[in-house]
């Protein structure tokens, strides 16, 4: 199976969260995990951007070893002097100079014409190169750019050096066909695309940044920007943690593999939580409370008789030690006798139905059943305990 780079940007564009600002020593723990977690790339920031996003870069270059450290510069000589400054001590390090390509950029921010954002992206890769062999070019806005101008660009890139193309899709604008696409025809139509890695980076305004990274390994991208937890501008990147765990349930269709640890996810998404203060919804897939919770007594009862019935992921693949049986409303018996079994009850069956008729009283009043709301139950009902 081809392998697909994880470049991980939590701590660059996961940053760039509205509200979140994490210091140095955050930073390096994060950047310590990631490692853990078996990313091959880790955007540690944006070192022109300010003193402590340098000094952060510098001590995660210095510190986190086995795995790529990148800084993020425009493709200006300042930018790129100040990124290599700071990544300079890292094992293997990274420059990734970017440029905008589209037209509504060009126009209204850049104030460039094509031709000079041709020019600034060949003469970017070719400064960046003169300190490291690694560089990465990304056209800012590539989704919403002209085709045929975006080749060319990356044409350009790649002839002075550049090592991985990125396709961002800024906006989170694209949808998933169209994107696809997009990656093919850069690959049909890019001259020396073949020497390089085409990478995605899709942003979620529209809730697609994962399907729009999946559609993008389809047509042949073998890096992937995503964050943990999908933080980000805006409504946030693609999230590792859903790619890596779509491109695992779903190998068979995909036939790619990624040198994620998954059973270090979890884990990971707790920290990075922590770090940026940023809540994981209940519902969020893969990381959320609920990922792995059944409350109705149907999906109850399938799980209790075989797991898969309503699972598709194993919990223990990602850190999770196992499913959750939610005791509510919906539950049924079957549940609500094995829960009772665990808390070290072996009801008769007469008793088993009235402690089963109380419970259900009690979900009408209470939305979720605590294991002290079963003990009280089962003690007033039978007297044990
Ligand atoms: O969304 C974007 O275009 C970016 C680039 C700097 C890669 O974050
Ligand atoms: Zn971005």
């Amino acid at each position: 199976m081809e392998r697909v780079y994880i470049f991980d940007t939590t701590l660059r564009d996961g940053e760039q969260s509205p509200g979140v600002s994490l210091n140095v020593k955050e930073k390096v723990e994060a950047a310590r995990q990631l490692a853990r977690l078996g990313v091959d790339v880790i955007e540690a920031g944006f070192p022109v951007a300010s003193p402590g996003d340098f000094s952060a870069c510098r001590e995660i270059a210095r510190a986190v070893r086995g795995v790529t450290i990148c800084a993020l510069a425009r493709a200006r000589q300042a930018d790129i002097d100040r990124a290599w400054e700071a990544i300079k001590e890292a094992e293997a390090p990274r420059i990734h100079t970017f440029i905008a390509t589209s037209d509504i950029h060009l126009r209204y921010k850049l104030r460039m014409t094509r031709e000079q954002v041709l020019e600034a992206a060949r003469e970017a890769v070719a400064y960046a190169k003169r300190y490291t062999s690694d560089v990465e070019f990304s056209a800012e806005d590539a989704s919403r750019s002209d085709p045929d101008f975006l080749c060319r660009v990356l044409a350009e890139a790649i002839a002075a050096g550049a090592t991985v193309v990125n396709i961002p899709d800024t906006v989170g604008y694209a949808v998933p066909e169209e994107f696809g696409e997009l990656i093919r025809t850069i690959r049909e139509k890019t001259p020396g695309i073949e020497k390089v890695v085409i990478s995605c980076h899709c942003h979620n305004d529209l809730g697609l940044a994962v399907a729009n990274t999946l559609a993008a390994i389809r047509n042949g991208a073998r890096q992937v920007e995503v964050t943990v937890n999908g933080i980000g501008e805006r409504a946030g990147n693609a999230a590792l943690e859903e790619v890596v765990m779509a491109l695992y349930a779903r190998r068979a269709l995909y036939q790619v593999t990624t040198g994620i640890r998954t059973e270090e996810i979890y884990r990971t998404s707790k920290l990075i939580s922590s770090l940026t203060g940023m809540p994981v919804q209940p519902n969020k897939a893969i990381v959320g409370k609920n990922a792995f919770a059944h409350e109705s007594g149907i999906h109850q009862d399938g799980v209790l008789k075989e797991r898969t019935t309503y699972e598709i992921i194993d919990p223990a693949v990602i850190g999770v030690p196992r499913s959750r049986l939610v005791l509510g409303k919906h539950s049924g018996r079957h549940a609500f006798r094995v829960r009772l079994q665990e808390l070290g009850y072996e009801l008769s069956e007469e008793e088993l139905n009235a402690a089963f008729q109380r419970f259900k009283e009690l979900c009408d009043r209470k939305k979720e059943i605590t294991d002290d709301d079963l003990l009280a139950l089962v003690e007033e009902e039978i007297g044990q305990v």
